[in-house]
């Protein structure tokens, strides 16, 4: 694979090669530490992050690799009205592979038009987070000694929560797993989600109450709520804190169900919690650490290529505020792999 901005670009086979060779490093840390010497990765985080950046950052280091990049783009170009198409040709000049967080939705995948090196979305906006995924997979594999055959419920914003939607996408993948989608009906998965688990076969029911579904549960992936993502936020000010993961709460779940959650959390799990068994989003964040390592092993050695001439943009325009092609403007026209009424960026409706 080239880059990693959607999970839908992920085959099997690319996970299984990626999961063996995490599973090496995990096992043989010390084998690697030189792997990545004289690699360079960019880390261009234009929206918060500490898990995510730090991951990425700790997973260069340990392969022996160095890092540049910013958190705070207000300290770059960009304050001096520097286009993204023109921040990423630069950045991929320099590193050998440049990691992107945007607030912007499809950032990552306008990043990939302009980059000679590999491009990994570390998140865009409200719509995917694959590496997030990658950490979760890890986790579940780890910890049921594969993937399938379970009953996973994704609670808390299934609207903004990026990290739910890459997971989703991935698990079509594989067999025999049923979700359960626990939310208040403000934030429902976006129709674009509903829409790929019905193509994909996938089985979901939805659900207001986390009560009504947690005894089925073999896997409760908790979420929080995206209060930087609402326009109105006396919408969010009605659904926050509106589900709590309590210890006596717990008492109504399996006995071997695992809690995730990508984390930071905002109250929806009760401190109480981490002290039980089935509490495991910190070994979560530590295996996205290990996947991430697995990933830049790839990407790091990846042959550098001219991007190809891109035409001009201006053909449409996204229905999505946040969508990239709404500050980017020089964007080329893409649609998406979903139907020819969806923005390539961000997964949206187009307006001709
Ligand atoms: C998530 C994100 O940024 O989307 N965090 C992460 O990367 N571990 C989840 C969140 O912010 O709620």
């Amino acid at each position: 694979m080239r880059n990693l901005v959607n999970i839908g670009d992920m085959s099997k086979s690319w996970w299984d090669g990626l999961y063996s060779r995490c599973c090496d490093i995990i096992e043989r840390p010390g084998d690697f530490v030189d792997s990545c010497r004289g690699k360079v990765l960019a880390s261009l985080f234009f929206e918060p992050s500490t898990r995510t950046n730090f991951s990425f950052q700790a997973a260069c280091m340990r392969l022996g690799g160095s890092v540049f990049g910013f958190s705070n783009p207000l300290e770059t170009s960009v304050s001096k009205g520097e286009t993204l198409a023109d921040t990423i040709r630069v950045a991929s000049c320099y590193a050998d592979t440049v990691v992107i967080r945007s607030p912007l939705e499809g950032a990552a995948t306008a990043a990939a038009l302009y980059s000679e090196v590999p491009v990994i979305n570390a998140g865009d906006g409200g719509h995917f987070h694959p590496t997030q995924t990658l950490a979760d997979l890890t986790t579940i594999a780890r910890y049921r000694g594969g993937i399938g055959g379970f009953c996973i419920g994704l609670c808390g914003d299934l609207k903004y929560g990026r990290t739910v939607h890459s997971l989703i996408m991935a698990l079509s993948h594989f067999f025999e797993i049923s979700f359960c989608l626990i939310s208040p009906p403000e934030l429902r998965a976006p129709q674009y989600m509903l829409d790929f688990m019905r193509e994909h076969g996938q089985q979901y029911i939805e659900v207001e109450r986390l009560d009504e579904c947690l005894g089925m549960l073999d896997i409760l992936y908790m979420t929080r709520v995206q209060s930087e993502r609402f326009t109105d936020k006396s919408e969010y000010e009605n659904v926050r804190g509106v589900y709590v993961l309590t210890k006596s709460l717990l008492d109504g779940a399996k006995r071997d169900m695992i809690v995730m959650h990508p984390l930071p959390r905002d109250g929806e799990i009760a401190p109480e919690v981490d002290a039980d068994s089935r509490a495991v989003y910190f070994e979560q964040a530590r295996n996205g650490m290990f996947i991430r390592m697995a990933l830049l092993l790839e990407f790091l050695h990846a042959p550098r290529q001219m991007p190809g001439l891109t035409p001009a943009g201006g053909l449409f325009e996204c229905v999505n505020e946040v969508c990239v092609t709404r500050k980017e403007r020089y964007l080329p026209p893409l649609r998406s792999s979903g139907g020819d009424d969806r923005c390539g960026y961000c997964d949206k409706n187009i307006v001709y």
